[in-house]
């Protein structure tokens, strides 16, 4: 880790299992780490490895099995429903894969939503800031439906600064975008850390959206395996392949030529997720 910003969040032995008994998920296994004020911080990992869970927990948006977030100086863990909804309503903005935008309402009224629904009135020189930075100032009277999927994420982009939130978590959010438009959505969400100081956290499965971050950690079985500073595409693609290796080699009995051929593999950088 680099830095010394203040914490936004932090989870402490952060556990969290989906179902009982034998039949039980263990989707978070004791994760421990902390995420800077105004940085960005990507989550990589293969699917089903705990990532969505993470960033739902550490939103409020699910309730941990065990373990403590920290979220902003606040316990999130010991919050009651009334705390927490309104931690989400002001604390937290949340960027989904497939925009989640009411198709009902324009662009403008989609940014505000979040303000509509707490009965708060926008900072108009901060709706302005935003619409700017987006580009979004020809857009504001458009419905969803006739935007492009690049506009539409620009408008939830909007949407989830509106409130200016302590962190906006991200769960692929160009997953659903062609390379350019992902470009596009990649360095607004940089400009708001940088420019505007926002705290980020981006789940993607893509390398090249990790290396717009300061930081990615890659998560594989409800646990951290790696964390990186300033990540290169390059890197991060290599610790990928390496953990789908891992994955691999350990779901089947190893041959006796597979345990001669690993214990030749250079290990210590990676040292398969244990
Ligand atoms: N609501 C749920 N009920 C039961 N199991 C779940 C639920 N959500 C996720 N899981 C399981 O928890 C594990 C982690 O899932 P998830 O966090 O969605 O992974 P990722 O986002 O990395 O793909 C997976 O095994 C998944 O099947
Ligand atoms: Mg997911």
């Amino acid at each position: 880790m680099t830095g010394s910003n203040p914490v936004a969040i932090e989870a402490i032995n952060l556990m969290k299992d989906y179902g009982r008994g034998e039949n039980a998920v263990h989707a978070l296994r004791g994760v421990n780490i902390s995420f800077e004020q105004g940085r960005f911080t990507a989550i990589m990992g293969p699917s089903g490895s705990g990532k969505s869970t993470l960033m739902h927990t550490l939103a409020g948006l699910d309730s941990a099995s065990g373990g403590r977030i920290i979220f902003d100086g606040a316990e999130l863990t010991s919050m009651n429903d009334n705390q927490l909804t309104l931690l989400r309503r002001h604390r937290v903005g949340f960027i989904f894969q497939s925009f989640n935008l009411l198709p009902m309402f324009s662009a403008e009224q989609n940014i505000l939503m979040p303000l509509t629904l707490a009965g708060e009135k926008p900072d108009r020189s901060w709706f302005k800031v935003l619409v700017e930075t987006l580009g979004l100032e020809g857009r504001l009277s458009h419905r969803p439906n006739e935007l492009s999927g690049g506009q539409q994420q620009r408008v939830a982009i909007a949407r989830a600064l509106i409130s200016k939130p302590a962190v906006v978590f991200a769960d692929e959010p160009t997953g659903n975008l062609d390379s350019v438009s992902s470009a596009e959505v990649l360095s607004f969400l940089k400009q708001s850390v940088k420019e505007l100081g926002q705290t980020v956290i981006m789940v993607t499965h893509d390398a090249v959206a990790a290396s717009y971050a300061d930081r990615a950690i890659v998560f594989a079985d409800g646990r951290i395996v790696a964390d990186e500073t300033d990540p290169a595409a390059e890197r991060m693609s290599e610790l990928l392949m390496e953990e789908r290796d891992c994955v691999t080699r350990s779901s089947a009995a190893p041959t006796v030529a597979q345990r001669m051929s690993d214990s030749l593999a250079d290990t210590k950088d990676f040292p398969c997720g244990q």
